[in-house]
């Protein structure tokens, strides 16, 4: 039916009703935090916010690797404390991949942390920015990220965790089982495949014929998903941040444009419409992050930070 629900609750209402943390808190206790539990959430996520340097170094020893392999790797040699909670558990691996995400924006980790809101500070440690309207739309885009059911990273997840490996090591695993073109990775084949098509003269209907054609390896990244059969409420969310976020900052997009005319072609394509191919979460999510200025190699780690809550839970 194209609905998407947490606990029950319309992601539609989430993303403009509430904080990331808040949905965290959420997926984790099955209720929304009092004044108080939000409060207490955000003090220990915020004292958790550091890494030792010997991480540190690791991400630029290492810079020649994927980022989603620094993030996999990186998570492993966080040292957990042994005496902490399973709320505690929660709020440390928040903390500690929110600040190993930044790593990859900003490997000298020139900036610290200095806001108890998560994606203000998220902003402020990769982008260097400080700007309510950039924190709004990260905001709505970890909340559309936060979970998804069983999908490909979360199964892998639950099927490392079942042999009581560490927690650390699931998560390790779910990091590299989303970095897959066809799960998370999707995100930044979507943004190639626009900028071919747009050098390539916006030739729509070339790579709609493409597309169609069994011969041919090329598939409408983006388009497409093992459960939504109607549509993924999760892009019509993001076509409409990016449409509000493009005009307001006076942006044009050629990659938006053509994202657009090959959208309203493949929706009036029988082959399209005969398969229940729609656009999914990454259709329209690389071109938001592009206009954020992330750069492509970080689009699926931007996906990850939003999932944490949901392979945490
Ligand atoms: N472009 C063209 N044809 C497609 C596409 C596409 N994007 N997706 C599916 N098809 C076709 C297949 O070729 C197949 O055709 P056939 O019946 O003639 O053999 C039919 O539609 C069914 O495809 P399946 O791969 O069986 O569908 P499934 O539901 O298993 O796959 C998937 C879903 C993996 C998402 C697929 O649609 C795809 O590869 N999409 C492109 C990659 C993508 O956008 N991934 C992100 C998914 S969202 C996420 O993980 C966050």
């Amino acid at each position: 039916k194209g609905i998407l629900q947490y606990r029950g609750i319309d992601v539609f209402n989430l993303v403009t009703e509430k904080s990331y943390l808040e949905v965290a808190y959420l997926l984790f206790k099955g209720t929304f935090p009092s004044v108080k539990e939000l409060t207490m959430m955000k003090t220990l996520i915020f004292a958790h916010s550091n890494v030792d340097k010997y991480v540190q170094r690791f991400f630029q020893n290492y810079s020649y690797l994927s980022t989603m392999n620094l993030l996999s790797i990186g998570i492993t040699l966080i040292k957990e404390p042994t005496d902490i909670d399973d709320f505690e558990r929660f709020c440390f691996y928040l903390a500690k991949h929110k600040v190993l995400c930044s790593y990859l924006f900003d490997p000298q980790h020139t900036r610290i942390s200095f806001s108890e809101d998560y994606c203000e500070d998220f902003a402020y440690l990769s982008l260097n920015k400080k700007d309510n309207s950039i924190t709004k739309i990260l905001n709505a885009l970890l909340i559309i990220h936060a979970d998804h059911e069983q999908n490909c990273s979360t199964t892998s997840l639950r099927v490392i965790a079942s042999s009581k490996a560490s927690l650390k090591n699931a998560l390790s695993g779910a990091l590299l089982a989303l970095s897959g073109p066809l799960h998370g990775g999707a995100n930044e084949e979507v943004i190639n495949m626009l900028q071919m098509i747009t050098q390539d003269r916006s030739d729509i209907k070339k790579y709609i014929e493409k597309a169609k054609d069994k011969e041919d390896k090329f598939l409408l990244m983006g388009f497409g998903h093992r459960v939504y059969k109607n549509f993924d409420p999760r892009a019509t969310i993001i076509k409409e941040l990016s449409h509000e976020f493009f005009s307001k900052n006076n942006i044009t997009d050629s990659l938006l444009n053509t994202a657009l005319l090959l959208e309203k072609a493949a929706l009036e394509d029988s082959y399209f419409i005969s398969k229940y191919l729609y656009p999914n979460v990454d259709f329209y999510s690389g071109i938001l992050y592009k206009a954020l200025k992330i750069p492509t190699h970080n689009f699926t780690p931007m996906f990850s930070l939003g999932r944490m809550a949901g392979w945490l839970t």
